[in-house]
């Protein structure tokens, strides 16, 4: 068994839910998965392994999430880790491979992941109003950005299958 540490940054909740999925998809293979918002994290020296995500917004992570990421390098990258966005809202056929977020070229060459993954989000609007979000995102996200739940659950399920295969899950090594 492998403990993981699935920290995550979520503006309006869609993130948290896929996290809570790729913990719950950990869980039930046998690992032991911590899931917390960044910003909850002190240390993670304690993890085996970290799983870390963000909701995307104009392009761009999260703020928390990329100062975790600052905060954290030397053990980030002293274990494995997965990076995972969540990101396009809509109804779109045919989208074609997914840009990056911008910052996840630097994120690839700070912390070398096995992987990084681009979920489908979602986006309730009544999350709006109990949000941190300005008067302009606000704005932005009645105006332009469709409201529904796009998350693909066995996708991410997948995922955290991938992830859970590449742990080890007897009793942590000896040596
Ligand atoms: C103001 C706003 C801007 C967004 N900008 C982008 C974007 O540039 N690219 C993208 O893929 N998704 C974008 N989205 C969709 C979000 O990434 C998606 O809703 C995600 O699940 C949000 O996660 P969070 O609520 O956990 O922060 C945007 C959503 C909002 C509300």
């Amino acid at each position: 068994m492998s403990k993981v540490l699935v920290a995550y940054a979520s503006r309006l909740g869609g993130t948290r839910g896929i996290a809570e999925a790729i913990g719950a998809g950990l869980g039930k293979r046998g690992h032991e998965a911590v899931v917390k918002t960044v910003t909850d994290v002190s240390k993670v020296d304690e993890f085996d392994a970290v799983v870390l995500g963000s909701g995307v917004f104009a392009n761009h992570w999260h703020k928390p999430a990329l100062e975790f990421a600052r905060r954290h390098e030397a053990a980030l990258t002293a274990r494995p880790i997965w990076l995972f966005s969540s990101g396009p809202v809509g109804n779109i056929t045919n989208p074609g491979p997914l840009a990056d977020p911008k910052e996840v070229a630097a994120l690839r060459e700070r912390l070398r992941p096995r992987d990084h993954q681009i979920f489908w989000g979602a986006l309730d609007r009544a999350a709006l109003d109990r949000s941190d979000l300005g008067t302009i995102s606000r704005f932005v996200s009645r105006r332009f950005i469709p409201e529904g739940d796009w998350r693909d659950w066995p996708a991410i399920d997948a995922w955290a299958e991938v992830i859970s295969n590449s742990l080890p899950l007897g009793a942590a090594a000896a040596v």
